[in-house]
């Protein structure tokens, strides 16, 4: 491989918490390692056109704490077609980039290895998503920082079902996968978690909730928005049918679990991949994903990521099933 002496950086698709952390770390080992960086302003949109700044290490003082990426992000159709790959190829060209480092998810990284295919661009993946659903990871940046929202919010709601004998359907983030819904469920006491990966949940809850109705109450029940029975709304509606005494409400979560100042775990594990990065890519690596396994830097075949499943925790599984 030529030897690297420019390199670019992007972040892409979902934001998550920590994504600044990771530009600052790559920035700074970059620089420190006598290489030139330069931010790719709003993802592989800002690839194909040319969005490119020289970043230095005042670029990155007092972000690490900011929730968000300074970089910007996006969801780029035009990069998932080949006249869009070129362009972007183009512009790599033009400023000079020898490689690139990609912070995002699972879309992000199915790109890179579509373009590191057609073009011979050395790409580095860091996993960026509060979805923690990247196969050879334990750990995705923004997810620590995420359970943390779930959990706060989850906590307030906890106060006004119980004041009102009410259950509550709560709805939270992960795409198809459940692991930010079965975590934050066990971190909250939830009585009912329900994610895509364990099948026939409901009829289980519903048992659960009629048994509870002689006794407590109010109950919590996390719903990932992926779930197979449906969303928490369409669940909620299901039990209020069957149930029409329970008093029952529906929250969305939503975006507020892509937003906040990054726990400090999140904050450090984004530095750590950042550096790793940057050491990779100074020792010839390209097309593999930076990981965290059993609390050790890993590399993963960037390919991996996006053809191989993550399954949920077993030992959280089980635990989850005994709690409740
Ligand atoms: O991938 C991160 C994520 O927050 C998912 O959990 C969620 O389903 C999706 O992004 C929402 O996408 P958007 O921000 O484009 O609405």
């Amino acid at each position: 491989m030529e030897e690297i002496k420019r390199i670019g950086v992007l972040t892409s698709g979902g934001d998550a918490p920590g994504m600044n952390a990771a530009i600052r770390a790559v920035t700074r080992a970059g620089i420190r390692n006598g290489l030139e960086v330069f931010g790719i302003r709003r993802g592989y949109q800002g690839m194909i056109d040319g969005d490119i700044i020289k970043l230095e290490n005042h670029s990155v003082s007092g972000i690490i704490q900011n929730g968000g990426t300074i970089l910007q992000t996006a969801r780029c159709m035009d990069f998932m077609k080949s006249e869009g790959r070129q362009k972007a190829y183009n512009q790599i060209k033009k400023f000079g980039l020898d490689a690139v480092i990609v912070i995002g998810g699972d879309g992000s990284f199915t790109g890179a290895t579509i373009m590191s295919r057609e073009h011979d661009v050395p790409f580095i993946g860091i996993p960026g998503t509060i979805d923690n659903d990247l196969y050879g990871t334990d750990y995705t940046i923004g997810y620590d920082t995420a359970l943390n929202t779930v959990v706060c919010a989850v906590d307030k709601i906890r106060d006004t079902a119980s004041s009102h004998n009410r259950i509550f359907f709560i709805e939270v983030m992960g795409k198809e996968a459940g692991f930010v819904a079965l975590r934050s469920g066990i971190a909250c006491g939830a009585e009912g978690i329900l994610i895509p990966e364990v099948k026939g949940q409901l009829e289980r809850l519903k048992k659960l909730l009629a048994g509870r109705a002689k006794k407590y109450k109010s109950s919590i029940v996390l719903v990932a928005e992926g779930d197979d029975e449906g969303r928490a709304i369409d669940i909620a509606a299901i039990t209020q049918k069957e149930f029409p005494k329970f008093d029952i409400r529906t929250t969305i979560l939503g975006h507020i679990q892509r937003g906040g100042s990054p726990s400090a775990f999140d904050r450090v594990t984004a530095s750590r991949f950042g550096v790793a990065a940057v050491d990779a890519l100074l020792d010839d690596q390209k097309s593999i994903m930076i990981g965290l396994a059993n609390n050790e830097i890993v590399h993963v075949p960037l390919n991996k990521t996006v053809k191989l499943h993550k399954d949920v925790n077993k030992e959280l599984l089980e635990l989850a099933d005994i709690l409740i």
